[in-house]
């Protein structure tokens, strides 16, 4: 495939690990609050970010490319309260999506049909993935402690269901 964009694809799988891994480090955060439900759905969102990096590994081999997996800088551990962990992962998710539109730009440069094709899938996913984050930074907003009980209860029933071809 074109190397420019099995470059930028392998910093996009590298981005998608990193962004489980600062999850992961607001799931550590949360797990310090005591609301095992909010812990269950950043679990699941960790999941996720896992499943697309995978996602995007298996098209690189598929276009006979090489994945290059490198490091990245300690996640953030602290945070002021659970509205700032899920309005910080918001204004990430507005940094994957640009990522992504910036990949499929270059992929219509290169003429490059069957990236394009298989891009879609994660522009539709990051719509997805800012809806999920601001909708949950309204109900926080919402509610007070008891309606945060509540909340608590309904995202313990958040499961991860894994990418379908
Ligand atoms: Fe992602």
């Amino acid at each position: 495939m074109n190397k420019k964009l099995e470059d930028a694809i392998n910093v996009q799988i590298n981005f998608e690990i990193e962004s489980a891994h600062i999850y992961l480090a607001m799931l550590g955060y949360v797990s310090t609050l005591g609301l095992a439900g909010f812990e269950n759905w950043l679990a699941v969102q960790y999941e996720e970010e896992l499943a697309h990096a995978k996602k995007f590994m298996k098209y690189i081999n598929e276009r006979g490319g090489r994945v290059i997996i490198t490091g990245f800088e300690d996640p953030k551990l602290d945070y002021k309260s659970l509205l700032e962990v899920f309005e910080t992962a918001l204004n990430h998710e507005y940094k994957v999506t640009k990522r992504i539109n910036n990949i499929m730009k270059m992929a219509h440069e290169e003429n490059d049909y069957a990236t394009i094709s298989f891009l879609q899938w994660f522009i539709d996913e990051q719509v997805e993935e800012e809806d999920n984050f601001s909708t949950l930074i309204e109900k926080i907003k919402l509610v007070k402690d008891a309606g945060l009980y509540m909340l608590d209860k309904e995202l313990a029933l958040r499961v991860f269901v894994p990418i379908t071809e």
